[in-house]
C-alpha cells in the first residue's frame, strides 16, 4: 500500500479505518514534536535540510528528496508489505503462520524487546543534539540531520506497536519514552552506550559506525519475528539504517584518508607532529574505535541468556538471516565459549547473543579492511584493528576484568594505568573538540577530514545542502 500523505499522519497501516488508535496516535504525535523541539537540533529549526522522505516502501518510492525544515519533516507509520503466506521460520512453532496479534504469553516479552529498541531510537537524537554547531562541512550537516529526522521514525515505527497492540499499557510505554533521556541522572535511557555523550564528530562517526550496525542487527533478528507487523516494521527500517553506517564508514574513512595526506606532507608518522598539524593521528583513532566497538559489544547482551534461548524458541527474535543457518530449531546443539574459567560447552540457545556478536564483528571488519587499504597504499605499517570482545566489558562473563584490546587478562594495577593507551583520555577528547571548528560554506571541508567522493543524490558537493536561516 503507497503511503498516505494527505492525513495527519503520513502511514501504509490504514490508521483512518482505526479511529480509536488514530486518536491515540494523534494525541501523542504533538508530545513527540514537543520531545523535538527541547530534546532534537533545536537550534537548526529554521533551516532547509535537503532531506529524503519516504513515499512509498517500495524501491521507487522510498527516497525523495528535497528541501524540509526539520520540525515539518513527515515522521510518519511505514510498514514493508505483507509477505503472504508467511510461516515461523526457527524456533519450537516453526512452519506455523506467523501472529497477526499478540499471543498472550509473550505479551510482556515483546512489549520489553519493542521498548528497549525504541528507547535507542531518541536517545540517539539526543546524543547528536548539539553536533550541528560543530559540523566540518553542509554535506555532513545534512547527513547527521538525515540521521537525526530518521531515528525519529523508528520511534515512530516502534509506538505504533505500543498502541496498536499494547494497549494501555502500551500507550503508557509510548509516553515514558520521550520522558527518559540520554544521560539523565534520574531517568537516563535504558541502554549505556545511548547515555555516553556524543560530543564531537569522530565520536558520531564511530557511534554510526558500531551502534548503528548494532541497531541493523537487532533489526535483522527482529525481521526474523513471527510477530508479523514486529518483523514489518523493521523490514523498513533497515532500509534507512544503511544510510546511518554509511555515515560512519566514509566518515572514518575520511579522517583516514586527509591524516594519511598530513603524514605525507609533514614525511613524518609523529602523532605529536600531526595533531600539532590539525589532524587526527592514527592511534587516536584507533582509541576512538577500541571504546564505541567495546561499548556497542555490550548492547548484545551476555553470552550465556535464558532470554536469549526463550526468545528464539518461542518465535520472538531470530538470528540475522536466519534462512542462511541449517539448523532452526537448535535444541541439540552446543557452542564451546571462552570463558575467564576456560572453555565451556553452553547450549546453543542459551548462547545466542554470543552468536549475533560474533556475526556483528565479522561486519564490523569490513570498514576496517578498506581503511587499513587505503593506509597500506600509503606505505605505513601501521593498521587498524578491532578491540577483542572481552575488552572493557560491563556484561557477562568478562564483566569488569583487566582485559587488554588483544584479549590479554593483565594485573589489576597494569590495566588500569594503561587504560589510555587503549580509550581516549580526557587530553584526547580535549584535543578532539579543538579540531572542531564549524564549517559552512558549501564545498569546504574542515581541515581533519577529507571531502566525501561525491555529493548526495548525484549532486554536486559545493551544493547547499543545509540552507542555514
Ligand atoms: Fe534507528
Ligand atoms: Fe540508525
Amino acid at each position: 500500500m503507497s503511503i498516505n500523505y494527505a492525513e495527519k499522519i503520513p502511514n501504509n497501516v490504514d490508521l483512518a479505518n482505526d479511529r480509536t488508535l488514530q486518536r491515540a496516535l494523534e494525541h501523542w504525535q504533538p508530545h513527540f514534536l514537543e520531545w523535538w523541539h527541547e530534546m532534537g537540533p533545536s537550534d537548526f529549526e529554521k533551516a532547509d535540510v535537503y532531506l529524503r522522505t519516504a513515499t512509498s516502501v517500495d524501491a521507487q518510492g522510498w527516497a525523495s528528496y528535497g528541501a524540509v525544515k526539520m520540525p515539518d519533516y513527515r515522521w510518519g507509520i511505514f510498514l514493508a508489505d505483507q509477505t503472504p503466506g508467511r510461516t515461523i521460520g526457527f524456533g519450537d512453532r516453526m512452519g506455523e503462520p506467523v501472529w497477526q496479534q499478540v499471543p498472550g504469553e509473550h505479551r510482556s516479552t515483546l512489549r520489553r524487546l519493542i521498548v528497549t529498541q525504541g528507547d535507542t531510537e531518541p536517545a540517539s537524537v539526543e546524543q547528536q543534539r548539539l553536533l550541528g554547531h560543530l559540523c566540518p562541512s553542509l554535506y555532513d550537516l545534512r547527513n547527521l540531520f538525515q540521521i537525526n529526522v530518521e531515528e525519529g521514525r523508528h520511534l515512530w515505527a516502534m509506538v505504533y506497536l505500543l498502541h496498536a497492540y499494547f494497549g494501555r499499557d502500551g500507550r503508557e510505554e509510548a509516553e515514558e519514552l520521550l520522558a527518559r533521556h540520554s544521560g539523565d541522572a534520574d531517568k537516563p535511557r535504558i541502554l549505556t552506550t545511548f547515555n555516553e555523550p556524543i560530543s564531537d564528530w569522530l565520536s558520531l562517526y564511530c557511534f554510526t559506525y558500531f551502534t548503528d550496525r548494532d541497531g541493523k542487527y537487532q533489526l535483522k533478528s527482529f525481521a526474523e519475528s513471527a510477530f508479523d507487523p514486529l518483523s514489518r516494521t523493521c523490514r523498513f527500517m533497515l532500509t534507512e539504517e544503511a544510510h546511518h553506517m554509511f555515515v560512519g564508514e566514509t566518515g572514518i574513512g575520511r579522517v583516514v584518508k586527509r591524516t594519511l595526506e598530513v603524514m605525507k606532507e609533514l614525511g613524518s608518522d609523529d602523532p605529536v607532529k600531526i595533531r600539532a598539524h590539525g589532524a587526527v593521528d592514527l592511534p587516536l583513532l584507533q582509541k576512538y574505535l577500541n571504546f564505541w566497538c567495546s561499548s556497542s559489544l555490550d548492547l548484545f547482551g551476555s553470552e550465556i541468556s535464558s532470554n536469549a534461548a526463550t526468545s528464539f524458541a518461542s518465535g520472538l527474535k531470530g538470528r540475522p538471516d536466519e534462512s542462511q543457518y541449517q539448523d532452526h530449531v537448535l535444541r541439540d546443539v552446543v557452542l564451546k565459549l571462552d570463558t575467564p574459567e576456560g572453555a565451556q560447552d553452553v547450549p546453543m540457545l542459551n548462547a545466542l547473543n554470543e552468536v549475533m556478536r560474533e556475526s556483528y564483528l565479522k561486519d564490523c571488519e569490513i570498514g576496517l579492511k578498506r581503511w587499513n587499504r587505503a593506509i597500506e597504499r600509503a606505505g605505513h605499517d601501521f593498521r587498524l584493528t578491532l578491540p577483542s570482545s572481552r575488552f572493557r566489558r560491563a556484561i557477562g562473563s568478562w564483566v569488569g576484568l583487566p582485559v587488554d584490546p588483544t584479549g590479554k587478562l593483565l594485573p589489576k594495577q597494569e590495566y588500569e594505568r594503561r587504560l589510555h593507551e587503549w580509550i581516549p583520555s580526557n587530553d584526547d577528547r580535549a584535543f578532539v573538540r579543538s579540531l572542531m571548528q564549524k564549517v559552512t560554506e558549501p564545498g569546504k571541508m574542515a581541515a581533519w577530514i577529507a571531502p566525501p567522493d561525491r555529493g548526495i543524490n548525484n549532486l554536486p558537493l559545493d551544493y547547499e545542502y543545509v540552507h542555514l536561516a
